[in-house]
């Protein structure tokens, strides 16, 4: 992924620690995976509450493997809980489709398992690092190939629930970065087909949130009323669905819940900014979008948030140096409008690469605050993944 923001638009669980040479399949979660019955999520109601976020075994796999590269036996011994942390699984390619129905496998009836619909026509418009297999104009493969079987295999599945966050950055983009060429060219296609994965995946057992980028994004005076204008207006445009709960903030990013000044609250240009932290965000924006007529919920990724002061600038988004995982998923957030922290993005994923003669080579890899060298967008990074373990907020 990734966002660009402008300023001014105007301008643990469980201590199982597992011995790096087991399989997955030897920590079988449940004998018998889902319900015994259909379920159904009440939109009204958190889903946080009564479900926990699964720790899917794409990222325990990877996990496992980190585990299985460290040779300090204390790190190791910490790393292998990361495991048993839930996380988002990103469906951000037609063949990673596949990986829905192995995921759900193990999915016991009091878990929810989280999944990223992320694979829009001319994605990721603003930056280089995660511009996807679809071109502009794709919008009916998305619908049919991307979309479809996905619902197809949701409906397959009605005693499993799932959490969907939908298309990070996208309607963001289309925000803030509309003088952009290529968010220009997308942005059909980007309210086109959000509203039609949105119409499409309104299932029983689904609940989903739409992206709305980051207090240091929408979060700026003139960016919060067009933003939720923009939301509501994709979210009526696909018939007001009733399995939309809100919308998510953070995805994979950096901003602290509720530090207080924000980090960014004595940059010059902090006066348009009273979202200088996530809570503000979503205190500030959920109001806005009540009255623009969209469900009102948040989700918060926490994955990655534990240590401020990193980024040279607020919209610095790629593989931040020095941070560390943050709160574990929990509905304990202490405020209504936020239903739960999450961890969306899986922690040691890259966001882009650092090579800077890459196709997919975005500047923001290559700052003085990114960590490098960083594969591409989505591949394991273990130094990186090492990072976040050391500098975890609560310690693992
Ligand atoms: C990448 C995706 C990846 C996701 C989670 C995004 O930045 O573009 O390919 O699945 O991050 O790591």
């Amino acid at each position: 992924m990734k966002f660009q923001y402008s300023a001014l638009l105007a301008l643990a669980a469980s201590a199982y620690a597992a011995p790096p040479t087991q399989s997955i399949k030897e920590f079988p979660r449940q004998a018998s995976a889902g319900c015994s019955s259909a379920v159904t999520l009440d939109p009204s109601s958190n889903p946080f509450a009564k479900y926990t976020l699964h720790p899917n075994i794409y990222y325990r796999k990877e996990v496992q493997a980190a585990v299985a590269a460290i040779t300090d036996s204390s790190l190791a011994a910490s790393a292998a809980k990361v495991a048993d942390v839930g996380t988002f699984l990103w469906i951000d390619t037609i063949a990673n489709i596949a990986k829905i129905e192995p995921a759900l496998a193990d999915v016991p009836c009091t878990n929810i398992l989280g999944l990223v619909i992320y694979d829009l026509p001319g994605r990721d418009c603003a930056a280089k690092a995660s511009n996807g297999e679809l071109k502009v104009g794709d919008i009916d493969k998305y619908k049919s190939q991307y979309i479809d079987p996905i619902v197809t295999l949701i409906k397959a599945h009605p005693n499993t629930a799932f959490a969907l966050v939908i298309e990070p950055d996208s309607l963001p983009n289309l925000v803030t970065n509309s003088d952009k060429d290529a968010c220009k060219q997308s942005a059909t296609g980007y309210e086109d087909g959000v509203a039609y994965a949105l119409k499409s995946l309104n299932l029983p057992n689904v609940l989903m949130y739409i992206d709305a980028g980051h207090g240091g994004w929408l979060g700026w005076d003139a960016n919060l009323k067009p933003g939720a204008q923009e939301l509501a207006k994709v979210y009526k445009a696909a018939g007001s669905p009733k399995q939309v709960r809100g919308f998510s903030t953070n995805t994979a990013g950096w901003n602290s819940w509720d530090q207080s000044p924000g980090e960014f609250s004595t940059a010059s240009d902090a006066k348009y900014n009273k979202c200088q932290n996530e809570k503000i965000y979503v205190d500030t924006f959920a109001p806005l979008l009540k009255s623009a007529g969209m469900p009102n919920h948040a989700i918060v990724d926490t994955g990655r948030n534990a240590v401020t002061g990193l980024r040279k600038e607020w919209g610095d988004w790629c593989n931040v140096n020095g941070a560390g995982f943050g709160v574990r998923p929990t509905s304990s957030t202490g405020d209504d409008l936020a239903d739960a922290f999450v961890w969306i993005k899986p922690g040691g994923e890259s966001d882009g690469t650092s090579d800077s003669s890459a196709n997919r080579y975005d500047s923001f890899c290559g700052k003085d605050d990114a960590f490098k060298p960083s594969p591409e967008a989505g591949t394991w990074n273990q130094a990186y993944f090492e990072m976040l373990l050391k500098n975890a907020k609560p310690s693992f």
